[in-house]
């Protein structure tokens, strides 16, 4: 449902690197937060000393393995967005945890995850949608609501003023809460879009919409999703209310360069979305190449460390938030402890030299519009 028109004609291994296009001018789209992840060392894509130490000795393998185990001492880093508040870089996805949604959000919440993405029209079970489980879960876990970043997202069926305030209004009844932290337009459109969407509004209005809500103390911070390089530039160019975060597809194999590049620009914090693979096994790829590339297993095989924890690691230390979803507890574990991972500089080189490694044609106006 959520890449309906997507068309994979094509998935090629190439041997080498092709289409290296515009490099990122700096990969640091807003103000990283903890003094773990400093500003300057993400800036310049380097790995920090105190988490990016790691150079695959054996002293470096314990050293990793002890973290995973035994720090409790753990701070899931920030960024900090256009209203002032910080939004964590790491959180649970909630798309498709099905029946297991009430469970899987306490666990998280138990776990240490503090921030939640999900949408109008997630569903849980087919009477329940994912906000309303997610609030169970919430009030499970008895974690206080003040310590939890909620994202949501509305479709282009409520970009019209009325739509849109009935449709937050809505939001904020399931989720259990006076105010979301973040509200995204889900997509710009309901072109690329199969299922019963049927818009109320263009993309502009919605924004100009959305900045209402924020006015009237339903949301602190509004962005967009699945838009991308020119169409962000130009809606960051009409005014009203700064767009605070961009949510868009990345893996290693599509790392939106460009749009992040804009987004950068534009003090735009970027959230990647199907950060595992999820995007290529959905379009028929048989086995989800993020689990079974050989960079990918290399580096994480130095490491002592599973490939998932090497793409999410390197992910968020090129500035990119990630929330990947699961329903596997073990998963939601080895997540969430991931960002313990020490990467070299050389391992987020390599995983940088991953983009277009696989190919494939989105067509002009799908997922990816077109870009790499
Ligand atoms: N804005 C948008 O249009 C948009 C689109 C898509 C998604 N999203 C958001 O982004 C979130 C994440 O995206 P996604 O669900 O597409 O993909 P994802 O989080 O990249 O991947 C989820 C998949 O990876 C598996 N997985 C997770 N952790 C793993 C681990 N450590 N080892 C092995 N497998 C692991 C999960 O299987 P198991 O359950 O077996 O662990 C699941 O199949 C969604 O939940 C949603 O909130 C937004
Ligand atoms: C951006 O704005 C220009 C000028 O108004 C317009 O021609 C163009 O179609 C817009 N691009 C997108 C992708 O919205
Ligand atoms: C959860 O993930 C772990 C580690 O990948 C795996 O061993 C286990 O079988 C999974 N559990 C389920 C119920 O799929």
């Amino acid at each position: 449902m959520l890449f309906p028109k997507l068309l994979l004609l094509l998935v090629v291994y190439l041997t080498q690197v092709i289409c290296e296009e515009s490099p990122i001018a700096n990969d640091a789209n807003a103000n990283f937060d903890t003094n773990v992840y400093e500003k300057s060392s993400i800036i310049n894509g380097k790995p920090d000393d105190v988490i990016g130490g790691g150079d695959g000795s054996d002293e470096s393998k314990k050293r990793n393995e002890d973290d995973a185990i035994s720090s409790n001492v753990y701070t899931i880093p920030t960024v900090t967005l256009k209203s002032g508040h910080k939004m964590p870089l790491l959180g649970l996805g909630s798309d498709k945890l099905e029946g297991g949604t009430v469970k899987l959000v306490k666990e998280a919440l138990e776990m240490g995850y503090r921030l939640i993405d999900t949408a109008k029209n997630y569903e849980a079970t087919w009477t329940e949608s994912s906000e309303v489980a997610i609030a169970k879960g919430i009030a499970a876990s008895g974690v206080p609501r003040s310590e939890i970043f909620l994202t949501t997202k509305i479709m282009p069926d409520f970009f019209g003023i009325k739509e849109m305030r009935k449709a937050v209004k809505e939001c904020l009844t399931d989720l259990r809460t006076d105010y979301l932290d973040l509200l995204l337009l889900h997509h710009p459109s309901c072109e690329e879009d199969d299922t019963d969407c049927s818009a109320t509004g263009t993309l502009l209005e919605g924004w100009k919409n959305m900045a209402a809500m924020v006015n009237e103390g339903m949301v602190r911070d509004i962005g967009v999703s699945n838009v991308f390089s020119q169409q962000l530039k130009n809606l960051s160019m009409e005014g009203e209310k700064p767009i605070s975060v961009l949510q868009n597809w990345f893996d290693p194999f599509h790392q939106d360069r460009r749009t992040r590049a804009v987004a950068a620009k534009n003090g735009i914090a970027y959230t990647g979305y199907s950060t595992l693979g999820v995007v290529w096994t959905d379009e028929g790829v048989k086995e989800n190449p993020v689990f079974i590339d050989s960079t990918i297993k290399q580096i994480a095989d130095r490491r002592n460390c599973a490939p998932s924890d090497v793409v999410l690691k390197w992910a968020v230390t090129r500035g990119v938030a990630v929330i990947p979803g699961s329903t596997n507890s073990t998963h939601l574990r080895m997540n969430y402890n991931s960002l313990k991972v020490k990467l070299t500089e050389e391992d987020l080189i390599l995983m940088d030299g991953l983009n277009n490694k696989l190919t494939h044609d989105y067509g002009s106006s799908g997922i990816g519009g077109g870009e790499l």
